[in-house]
C-alpha cells in the first residue's frame, strides 16, 4: 500500500548555492522543515532557502533509488537539471471558463476528502461545478495556474461575502494549489493577481476563512497584509474531531468615502495584462 503512494526527490537551494538531494512524501512539509533548520544537519549549517527542483516518484523505494541518483551527479548536472525545472514548474496563468471544471474540481475534492481546508465534506459534482464556475466568474475574476505541459497547479478566485446588497464591495477568497504543488510559490503567485485584480474592480474588504490548523494558509494571508480578526475555537466537525475556525480581513482601500459601484466584469486586457505580469 505504502509503495502506491506518491513520493518525491527534490533539491534544495541553501544560502551559499550548494544543492542538498532529499526525498519525502510531503514537499511542502519537508521544505519548511529544511527552511526552519529541522530538516537535515547540512540545511541547518548552510542554511537552506528554497525548493530547487521537484520529481514525482511512484513510491517509496523509487524515490530512494533516485535520490541516490540525484547526489551522484555533477554540481553542473543537478544546476541544469533546476533551471529545466524552474521553467517547467513556473504557473501560468489563465482565467478559468466552463471548460476547466472538471480540472478544477478534481483538485478541490481531494481536499474535500482528504483535507480539513474546507469544511465540505461530501464531494461536489461536475454539473454543480460547471454551474459554480459560471456564477464565480460573474462577479470576480476565477484565475488558474498551470505549468508548461498545462498541468493544473492551483486556483483562486473570490465570492460575495454576505448576500445583503450593503456587502457588495465585500469578498471571500479561496486558493487551492494541486496537493504535489504545495510549497512552490504558486499560493503566492495566484493571490497576487487576485487581490490585484479585486482592487481594480473597485472592492473594498477582501476575507478568508482559514481552519485550525492551516500554518501555510496563514502565512501566505499574512504575507498579502491580511490580518487575523478573530478566532472560533471549535466550529466545525469532519473526520471525527471538532475544527476551529479564524476570519482574516484585508482592506484594499482605505478611508470611510461613499464606494463607487464595483465593476463585476474587468476589460479582458486589463485582466490578461495583470495575470501575464505575474506569471513571470
Ligand atoms: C495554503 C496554500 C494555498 C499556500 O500556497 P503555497 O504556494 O503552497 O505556499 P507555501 O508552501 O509557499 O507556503 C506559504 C508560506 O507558508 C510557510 N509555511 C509552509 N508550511 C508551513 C508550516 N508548516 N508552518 C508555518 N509556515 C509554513 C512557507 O514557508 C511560506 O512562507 P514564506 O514564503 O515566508 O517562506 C497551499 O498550501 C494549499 O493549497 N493548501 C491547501 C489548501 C488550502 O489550505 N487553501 C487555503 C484555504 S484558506
Amino acid at each position: 500500500m505504502e509503495q502506491t503512494k506518491p513520493a518525491y526527490v527534490y533539491l534544495v537551494r541553501c544560502a551559499g548555492g550548494q544543492l542538498y538531494a532529499g526525498w519525502t512524501t510531503d514537499p511542502q512539509a519537508r521544505l519548511y522543515a529544511h527552511k526552519t533548520g529541522r530538516g537535515a544537519k547540512y540545511t541547518r549549517a548552510q542554511h537552506a532557502e528554497s525548493l530547487a527542483y521537484l520529481e514525482q516518484c511512484p513510491g517509496r523505494s523509487a524515490a530512494m533509488r533516485r535520490e541516490a541518483a540525484l547526489k551522484a551527479l555533477t554540481k553542473a548536472q543537478k544546476e541544469a537539471l533546476c533551471a529545466q525545472w524552474a521553467e517547467a514548474s513556473r504557473p501560468r496563468l489563465s482565467l478559468a471558463s466552463r471548460a476547466d471544471a472538471a480540472e478544477i474540481l478534481e483538485l478541490y475534492n481531494w481536499y474535500v476528502l482528504n483535507h480539513t481546508a474546507t469544511f465540505q465534506i461530501t464531494p461536489s459534482t461536475l454539473p454543480q461545478y460547471e454551474q459554480w464556475v459560471e456564477d464565480t466568474l460573474a462577479r470576480a475574476p476565477l484565475i488558474l495556474a498551470r505549468d508548461k505541459a498545462g498541468r493544473l497547479l492551483g486556483y483562486a478566485c473570490a465570492h460575495r461575502w454576505h448576500e445583503r446588497e450593503a456587502f457588495d464591495w465585500d469578498v471571500e477568497s479561496t486558493v487551492y494549489c494541486a496537493p504535489f504543488a504545495r510549497g512552490l510559490g504558486v499560493g503566492d503567485t495566484l493571490y497576487a493577481a487576485l487581490l490585484e485584480l479585486l482592487k481594480a474592480q473597485g472592492y473594498w474588504n477582501v476575507y478568508a476563512l482559514i481552519a485550525d490548523p492551516n500554518p501555510a494558509s496563514e502565512r501566505l494571508h499574512e504575507k498579502f497584509g491580511f490580518v487575523c480578526e478573530g478566532r472560533t475555537p471549535r466550529t466545525g466537525y469532519k473526520f471525527g474531531r471538532w475544527l476551529g475556525l479564524s476570519t482574516w480581513h484585508l482592506a484594499l482601500r482605505k478611508g470611510t468615502g461613499a464606494p463607487e459601484p464595483v465593476r463585476l466584469q474587468l476589460p479582458a486586457e486589463e485582466v490578461i495584462a495583470v495575470l501575464d505580469k505575474c506569471s513571470l
